[in-house]
């Protein structure tokens, strides 16, 4: 029996599931690797029920193919314009005057109780803070003296619907999903750096159909957002704009692609067919680069109002990091620090070591995350055998009551 631990990172573009084991030390070893293109899913929504399970399917074979590992359950990354975030207070009276661990998990349950619609399925419950008998800024409640126990949370929830698809969709793959984590968490926990996360900094993650974002205080998360709008946006303008067919537009948009117009000389060309034309036609970079800006900068701008809404706005010293595959494109990092007024650096995912060639990109930070996410909380460790695959495949879930259920869900 070895330690392993399974993400999937379930994107718009591509499906990434890896097979992964920690040594005790930081350094994390991929043992293997399942890359596919992503089919039925269109802005972290799946469309398509049966194509976006095979693309699952697909990856979880090639990663068990690569790690020799039969995959039981997963970590599954989770985002799209279905998934809100509410924050919620809960209050309870403290049953023996000592706050025990059950008098936190039913100030939770009521702070949870109190907001959630019953179509949306509860992701995570972020403790902000609690308080007793008035006094705030307590973090751990568990063994101090009082009558009123209070918490402050950030409920993250998504479409109840949307959940049980993506459950199924895994679930034909011969996987359980142990856990659902928010896109932007994982990201955050394979790029951002403890100090970044006390000092105050934010997350950015730009895919192919959303914008994932989280901002970090004190070393907790204080706010989440999930914005449907990404990567893909940038080629459709393109496509649009030049009048290319969509493969064409990604193409040029990797090749030729530039964030910041006026950085681009004026005499730079590159040369495409465009519908109607019969021949190629000379475009100049700057006019490329001109419909890149104007939808990345767009980006940038609700990423800032959502710094405004979270109160955080210039109370973040640490900064921006920004990653996801679209963090490649030359310039981003100047757009971005000139729209939100903040620095910026980017990120991939490290201290990686096994098959990690492909992973030295920040198009993998939150397949990464995942692994990261469920080594660095015990309970989450899958118990993987040994051996090649078998068609049938053992349901090794435990069915957890339903604290334990909430506890699972809790930030640390
Ligand atoms: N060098 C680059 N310049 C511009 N865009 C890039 C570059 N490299 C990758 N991208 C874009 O990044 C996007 C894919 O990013 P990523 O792999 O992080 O998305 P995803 O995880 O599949 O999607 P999501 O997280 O939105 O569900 C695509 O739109 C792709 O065109
Ligand atoms: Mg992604």
């Amino acid at each position: 029996m070895e330690e392993i631990v399974v993400g999937i990172d379930v994107g718009t573009t591509k499906i990434c599931t890896l097979v992964g084991r920690f040594d005790g030390t930081d350094v994390l070893h991929i043992l293997g690797v399942g890359i596919e293109p992503t089919t039925g899913i269109k802005k972290g929504i799946i469309v398509d029920l049966e194509a976006a399970s095979h693309a699952i399917v697909r990856s979880v074979e090639r990663a068990e193919q690569s790690s020799g590992i039969e995959i039981a359950s997963a970590i599954v990354s989770i985002a799209g314009a279905h998934v809100s975030s509410i924050n919620s207070r809960g209050a309870v009276g403290i049953s023996g005057e000592i706050v025990d661990e059950y008098d936190v998990i039913n100030v939770l349950e009521a702070a949870r109780s109190v907001a959630i619609p019953h179509n949306r399925e509860v992701i995570h419950i972020v403790k902000r803070g609690f308080s007793i008998d008035g006094q705030d800024g307590i973090n751990e409640p568990i063994g101090m003296h009082g009558y009123k126990l209070e918490v402050e949370t950030h409920i993250i929830t998504a479409g109840a619907a949307t959940v049980q698809n993506l459950r199924e969709c895994v679930g034909a793959a011969g996987v359980e999903v142990q856990q659902f984590v928010l896109n932007p968490l994982a990201s955050a926990d394979a790029v951002l750096t403890k100090n970044e996360r006390l000092m105050g900094a934010a997350v950015c993650d730009i895919g192919g159909g959303t914008t994932d974002m989280a901002i970090y205080v004190d070393g907790n998360v204080w706010h989440t957002m999930v914005l449907a709008v990404g990567g893909n946006h940038v080629t459709s303008d393109i496509a649009h704009g030049l009048r290319l067919p969509v493969s064409q537009a990604e193409e040029i948009k990797l090749q030729q692609g530039y964030a910041i117009r006026a950085e681009v000389g004026a005499e730079d060309y590159f040369s495409v067919r465009p519908f109607g034309e019969d021949r190629d036609v000379n475009i100049n970079k700057q006019e490329l680069a001109h419909i890149i800006e104007a939808r990345v900068e767009e980006i940038f701008e609700l990423a800032l109002q959502e710094i405004k809404r979270s109160g955080y706005d210039g109370l973040l010293p640490a900064g921006l990091v920004l990653t996801g595959g679209v963090s490649a494109l030359p310039a981003i990092r100047g757009l971005a620090s000139d729209v939100l007024n903040m620095s910026v650096r980017i990120a991939e995912p490290e201290n990686i070591s096994g098959m990690v060639d492909q992973l030295h990109s920040p198009a993998y930070s939150t397949a990464v995350g995942l692994l990261r996410w469920a080594l660095s909380r015990e309970d989450n460790f899958v118990k993987a055998k040994n051996g090649r695959n078998s068609r049938k495949k053992e349901k090794k879930g435990v069915k957890l009551d339903s604290a334990k259920n909430l506890f699972k869900r809790l930030l640390p």
